[in-house]
């Protein structure tokens, strides 16, 4: 049989890159997509040489441009039948992003790239998923929200354009809409052989080098917070093991922590009046 099919968005770095490793040492095929070439292609090379793998391609999309998203759903449906697993990994959360930035599609980059966009991947590319036996999407939240038991879905103003930016709001906020999403998707789909997880990340050591901007008392903070952090790669098992393990091949609507466990939804977080809310809201966006 054909290897299965792995495609993993933003893994030219962290615990995508990492995740990228570990699936393709399983004999997946792995696809990572990534925005930027060169960074993407310096990936690239390390996964296949560090997972003995040459089956790792790289595609290139800018997950916070629904243009970019649906070039790169044509050029897999030109090339591939079937996509076994699809892990939206692919995130921006820059301390140092003061001013808000509104993508050339007019949409908060933030909203756009971590929830708008795999919102508008996973739709255009279900056909694909569908032609797989285990069809397996995965999103990924943040346990930062359990310190943030009040934050809701800002109906009125979701890409929070009104006041100052806030980039912690804004990230917190996309993570939160990830996971209500999860839940919505995977009664959508209930019917069909796709499943639907979430995986709830905790601290992860970040490489602190790709935010030039930091200030000195940040840069303290993320030394010193990176003592009590996860490795990628330690995060990235987690990844393989809903990606590829046999024991989640049939659960779906499930949120899991770093230690391959179930964890509970907050109430706010399962509210289905809220979530519908949010998915009515969220689908206007898809053009
Ligand atoms: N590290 C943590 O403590 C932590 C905690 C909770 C949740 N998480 C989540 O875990 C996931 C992985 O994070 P990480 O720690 O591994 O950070 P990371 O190394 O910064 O990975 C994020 C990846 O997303 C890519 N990306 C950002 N914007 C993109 C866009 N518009 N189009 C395509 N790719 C884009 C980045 O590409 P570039 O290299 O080009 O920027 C990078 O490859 C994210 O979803 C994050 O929110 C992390």
């Amino acid at each position: 049989m054909d290897s299965k099919i792995c495609l993993i968005t933003g893994a030219n770095s962290g615990i995508g890159k990492e995740a990228a490793i570990l699936i393709a040492q399983q004999d997946y095929k792995v696809i990572i997509a990534c925005r930027n070439p060169e960074k993407g292609n310096k990936a690239l090379s390390v996964i296949k040489q560090r997972s003995g793998n040459d089956s790792v391609e790289l595609k290139i999309v800018d997950m916070s441009l629904q243009e970019s998203i649906e070039n790169l759903s044509k050029e897999l449906h030109n090339e591939y039948e079937r996509i076994d697993v699809i892990i939206h990994n692919a995130a921006i959360f820059d301390l140092t992003q003061k001013e808000r930035f509104i993508t050339k599609e007019g949409i908060e980059s933030v909203w756009a790239t971590n929830h708008i966009g795999p919102v508008l991947f996973t739709k255009l590319i279900l056909d694909l998923l569908k032609n797989s036996d285990n069809g397996r999407i995965i999103t990924i939240s943040s346990k930062g929200l359990l310190a943030k038991p009040f934050l809701k879905i800002n109906f009125s103003d979701p890409e929070l354009l009104s006041g100052k930016f806030n980039i912690v709001k804004a990230y917190y906020q996309s993570k939160l809409a990830q996971i209500m999403y999860s839940l919505w998707l995977s009664k959508e789909l209930k019917d069909t052989k796709i499943t639907v997880n979430s995986i709830r990340v905790p601290a992860v050591r970040i490489d602190i080098s790709k935010y030039p901007n930091l200030s000195g008392l940040l840069k303290k903070i993320y030394k010193f917070k990176s003592r009590f952090s996860l490795s990628p790669v330690k995060m990235a098992e987690t990844y393989k093991y809903l990606s590829t393990s046999e024991e989640v091949k049939n659960r779906s609507g499930e949120y899991f922590n770093e230690k391959n466990e179930i964890v509970k939804f907050s109430n706010y977080q399962k509210n289905w009046i809220e979530i519908e809310k949010l998915m009515k809201l969220t689908l206007k966006y898809l053009k």
